[in-house]
């Protein structure tokens, strides 16, 4: 009988392993992306736009670490997200050629060797210096009929995680560009033989130099990043903190009106995040076009809950699945997965005390 490792190793073992690709945009290109990035902030933080609570975060890069133990302001790092393109709709008209770019779209088209495709996310991520707390993630998958806008990042995870949705799976790739000039950590850590297998790394300095990964099914992260004297939190920094550029050289983070840390850009690390759906055949674009084969979040409650009575787990049966905290703890402790090793050259920080 198989095992779950063996499950895990399998349902976390990507389709390719990543492939680097140099000078992915072009200066004007280059020109344009960052010049969004740089006018049209301020930028919120990852951690305010995914999770409400450390159970939620931990659901998705615990590695075995004890939500009683540890508070959600603790986890969170000086990394800040915005959206060049959400659900297929490009945000800002200058960037909207790169966008939908047949470069971009081959790119994870060839990964797969999959006929169709569909450019869906485009995104970057802001990343002031910072440890690492992030022990190994993978991106959210997509199913038929449930997509980022419906599914909590923390539920999203626990049914990558069971292995019982896999069925309704709408395969994506990526395509991640790397902006970061420091030599200090900043690389990026991949596990691409699964999670129980020895990882690998891209090591900084990097810029505008891609990876074509599929990040939904192989464990991942970002490094330390910036000079080690500056990556303590700022001692105001919340979940409400944000970010935004100050002219061309600096970067700033502010509560409201109020600057409470300054970087010179080049302490700074950036990707551009640029996702893509795939289909095999014109079949699976009807089903995910018409909507005939699709699952719905009662759906997934029944099918989790009876997969829990089935393993005899001992849990209470939630009236709302979606914020019940015991209900996410069973759940995440049942389909627990996370990598086993890292690169002695990017250990795991330790939380601050
Ligand atoms: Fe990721």
């Amino acid at each position: 009988m198989p095992t779950d490792i063996d499950h895990a190793q399998r349902a976390f073992t990507p389709v390719a392993p990543p492939r680097l690709i140099h000078e992915m945009y072009s200066p004007d290109e280059l020109n344009r992306l960052f010049g969004v990035l740089e006018r049209e902030g301020p930028w919120r933080s990852i951690a305010a736009q995914t999770f409400s609570s450390a159970e939620e975060f931990l659901a998705v890069a615990g590695a075995g670490r004890n939500p009683a133990e540890v508070r959600l302001s603790d986890l969170i790092t000086p990394t800040f997200r915005g959206y060049f393109a959400q659900q297929a709709v490009a945000l800002h008209e200058e960037v909207q050629d790169v966008f939908y770019s047949s470069r971009l779209l081959n790119q994870v088209k060839q990964m797969f060797g999959a006929k169709y495709a569909l450019p869906a996310q485009f995104f970057f991520n802001v990343r002031a210096p910072a440890r690492s707390l992030d022990a190994g993630h993978f991106d959210p998958q997509v199913w038929r009929g449930m997509d980022m806008m419906k599914v909590p990042v923390w539920l999203s995870a626990v049914m990558a995680k069971s292995g019982l949705f896999d069925r309704w799976e709408v395969r994506t790739g990526q395509v991640i560009t790397y902006f970061y000039r420091l030599a200090e950590d900043g690389g990026f850590t991949y596990w691409p033989d699964g999670p129980a297998r020895a990882p690998r790394r891209f090591p900084a300095p990097f810029w505008n130099d891609a990876v074509v990964v599929h990040n939904p099914r192989m464990f991942h992260r970002g490094e330390a990043s910036g000079p080690v004297a500056e990556r303590d939190n700022p001692a105001q920094f919340c979940l409400e903190s944000v970010v935004a550029a100050e002219g061309p050289d600096h970067w700033v983070i502010r509560n409201g009106d109020e600057v409470i840390a300054r970087h010179p850009s080049e302490n700074m690390r950036f990707l551009f995040h640029y996702g893509a759906r795939v289909f095999s055949d014109l079949d699976e674009v009807s089903r995910y076009y018409d909507h005939t084969d699709d699952l719905d979040l009662d759906m997934v409650f029944e099918i989790l809950v009876h997969d829990l009575r089935r393993r005899g787990v001992k849990f209470t049966e939630p009236s709302d699945p979606l914020t019940d905290q015991g209900f996410v703890k069973a759940l995440s402790a049942t389909y627990a997965v996370a990598p086993t090793s890292y690169p002695e050259e990017a250990p795991v920080d330790k939380v601050p005390a």
